[in-house]
């Protein structure tokens, strides 16, 4: 079965890859997603400078879920620069995540990261996890400003990396943004920010930093991501293709996704669980659910969600 797919103009050898964040910080971990059957490589979002996160327990995955509050550790992104050369050489895209801690950081990235030509340029205005900074993405004006700065300075295919919205007011206001914004792909969602998980034998958080609060990933998201993707899909009209990610533990929640409009899916909590390994399974697992309904690639299936 071909799960391979074509976002904006690139063509991923598989519609599953991993979530920035997941096992993808370091070199011998981007590597490994190389080796592996993952349809790309994504890098852990990077910051200016080289960061060692939050302090630790900073991730606690659980039956339901994850949460987490790493604090964007990452390598800088002058070591990402000089890195994409070498993940390239894997022959499948790779896909470099920007995530400033202000907003001159994106647009001094953007023009280092573009010169090492990443396949794809990801801008996360999502990340949940920086105390005193708030998630760039719920505020559109913001959003706005940055995103009309940082596109000229992108030549490749640029995405942005959203959080959840709740309430249908919002999804509409940020699609105003991204429609007007010269956005080649979507990737929908980050965690759900600011989630709170307890041990109630210790009567304490399970995480550290924040208080114990965090984002949220993982299988219980799934109707969250589901309702973010097809609320984009609809509004922008199918015409800007959008990464799925939240809640993807089998097959058939790729498949879910796909009704509901992505052209393909990351994994988080379930590659970290898992480890790479995970990407041969899924794959088996939607070809098996394909098969099942006759259907050929997933083209024919995307945004096709029936009414009820
Ligand atoms: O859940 C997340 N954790 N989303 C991000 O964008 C960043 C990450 C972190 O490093 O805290």
């Amino acid at each position: 079965m071909d799960l391979s797919i074509t976002i904006a103009g690139v063509k991923f050898p598989s519609c599953f890859m991993n979530a920035s964040g997941a096992l993808c910080m370091t070199r011998e971990e981007l590597l490994a997603l190389g080796r592996s059957r993952s349809g790309a490589i994504v890098t852990k979002s990077m910051t200016v400078e080289p960061r060692s996160g939050n302090p630790e327990p900073r991730y606690y995955g659980f039956p339901g879920g994850s949460i987490n509050s790493m604090g964007l550790p990452n390598l800088g992104y002058r070591a990402y620069a000089e890195l994409i050369p070498e993940l390239k050489q894997f022959g499948k895209p790779v896909i470099a995540s920007i995530a400033g801690l202000c907003e001159d950081d994106f647009l001094t990235m953007a023009r280092v990261i573009n010169q090492a030509r990443p396949d794809l340029i990801e801008v996360n205005l999502s990340c949940p996890n920086i105390p005193g900074k708030p998630q760039i993405a719920y505020d559109p004006v913001d959003s706005e400003r940055l995103l009309k700065r940082v596109r000229p300075l992108i030549t490749v295919p640029m995405g942005v990396k959203l959080p959840p919205y709740f309430d249908p007011a919002h999804h509409a206001v940020m699609a105003e943004v991204i429609a007007h914004c010269q956005v080649d792909y979507l990737n929908l969602i980050n965690s759900v920010g600011n989630g709170l998980v307890i041990d109630p034998t210790r009567e304490t958080p399970v995480i550290k930093p924040k208080g114990g609060f965090g984002g949220l990933g993982g299988a219980l998201i799934k109707p969250v991501a589901l309702a973010n993707v097809r609320a984009f899909w609809k509004l922008l009209g199918g015409r800007i293709p959008i990464i799925g990610t939240g809640g993807v533990v089998q097959g058939l929640d790729a498949y879910e996704h796909v009704l509901c409009g992505a052209s393909a899916v990351q994994v988080g909590t379930v590659l970290v669980e898992e480890g790479v390994g995970v990407f041969e399974r899924l794959e088996r697992e939607l070809a098996a659910e394909l098969k099942t309904r006759g259907l050929r690639s997933l083209e024919e299936s995307r945004g096709k969600l029936k009414e009820l």
